[in-house]
């Protein structure tokens, strides 16, 4: 065997340093993902749910997580609720690294400093406990005195709308106010993210709406940071910032302004220069293979390949 060039070897040694380097700048970033793999293994398959996932969110943004059936939304909110390790890479939460936490860090972690709503009404509620009860029941884990707990949760109802269900069991509640009792104990520790995958799925619009009402209280009147995935574009035409995962990776973003009006599409560009375009804008200027890129003073240009540039194509450019 030949002894590696010493050229090669720096390369080899600056691409290991450009591995450990983070890829995302944590800047504000409450929520911090970088290059996030999460590969699930059984005995025959091995499924890299995650493939290097990217995604910083700020303190009070309320997020919505869009994506085709298996690309990994689940994957990504069970690891930020605490629930699944990451295989690799980085993700920190409120000065917390999931990736480095022990027992201890882990269960404080789960009961203050994230919420979670499940898309299943079932699995939120104990269906033995009225409203109330399941609201005060995660104060008993934190050091929220006895006496207040009852009055905290009744004002927590209320904030959510739903003070008339207090003293019903989940078998007495429609699906919809279900739901809006569990963002109340999703957030009944003042967590400062919550997490809801799909909590509207199970749902008619209406109630669907409601419940995405609830969340959006959560975030703007009690402070949480919200992601939510979500299938329903009635929810992610009223957040600011919709990311939408591809394959296990942050692949678009869509930003509102205020009022739901005026989307601008965005898109990841990585360190390497990497980027991933809108399925719709490939498809309605017919890119494919090979595309082209001219220079502007202020932005870059995408052509098909064929075409120039300035409107016209190749071919008449040709036959002039
Ligand atoms: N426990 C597991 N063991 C093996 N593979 C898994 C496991 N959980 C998820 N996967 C696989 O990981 C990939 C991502 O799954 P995930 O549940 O995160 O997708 P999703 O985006 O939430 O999809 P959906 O919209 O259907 O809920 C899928 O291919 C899925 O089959
Ligand atoms: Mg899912």
């Amino acid at each position: 065997m030949t002894e590696p060039h010493e050229s090669d070897l720096r390369t080899l040694e600056k691409r290991a340093r450009d591995a450990r380097r983070p890829r995302v700048d944590d800047g504000d970033g409450l929520v911090v993902c970088d290059n996030l793999v999460r590969v699930y293994r059984t005995e025959e398959v091995e499924v890299q749910a995650l493939q290097g996932l990217d995604l910083v969110v700020e303190k009070g943004e309320c997020v919505a997580l869009v994506g085709a059936s298996g690309s990994g939304k689940s994957t990504l909110l069970s690891i930020l609720s605490g629930h699944d390790l990451p295989t690799a890479g980085r993700a920190r939460v409120a000065g917390h690294d999931l990736l480095a936490m022990g027992r201890r860090e882990r269960l404080g972690y789960r009961r203050h400093t994230v919420g979670f709503v499940w898309q299943q009404t079932g699995r939120n509620l104990l269906p033995y406990l009225t409203a109330l009860e399941n609201v005060a029941l995660p104060m008993k884990y934190t050091r929220v005195p006895r006496r207040e707990r009852a009055t905290r949760a009744a004002e927590l109802l209320d904030v959510l709308g739903i003070a008339h269900c207090r003293d019903r069991r989940p078998a007495e509640l429609s699906g919809g106010e279900q739901q809006r009792v569990a963002v109340a104990v999703a957030t009944a520790n003042a967590p400062r993210v919550l997490l809801a995958d799909e909590p509207t799925g199970e749902l008619d619009t209406a109630s669907g709406e409601d419940v995405f009402a609830a969340l959006r209280r959560a975030n703007e009147e009690l402070g949480a940071t919200v992601l939510v995935v979500t299938h329903d574009p009635l929810v992610s035409e009223q957040v600011r910032r919709t990311v939408r995962i591809r394959d296990g990776r942050t692949s678009t973003e869509t930003l509102r302004g205020p009022g739901g009006t005026a989307a601008e599409e965005y898109t990841v560009l990585d360190r390497a220069g990497r980027l991933q375009l809108p399925r719709d804008y490939v498809d309605r200027y017919g890119l494919r293979g090979r595309v082209r890129l001219t220079a502007e003073p202020d932005h870059v240009g995408v052509w098909p390949d064929g075409s120039t540039g300035d409107g016209t194509d190749e071919t008449d450019r040709r036959g002039r």
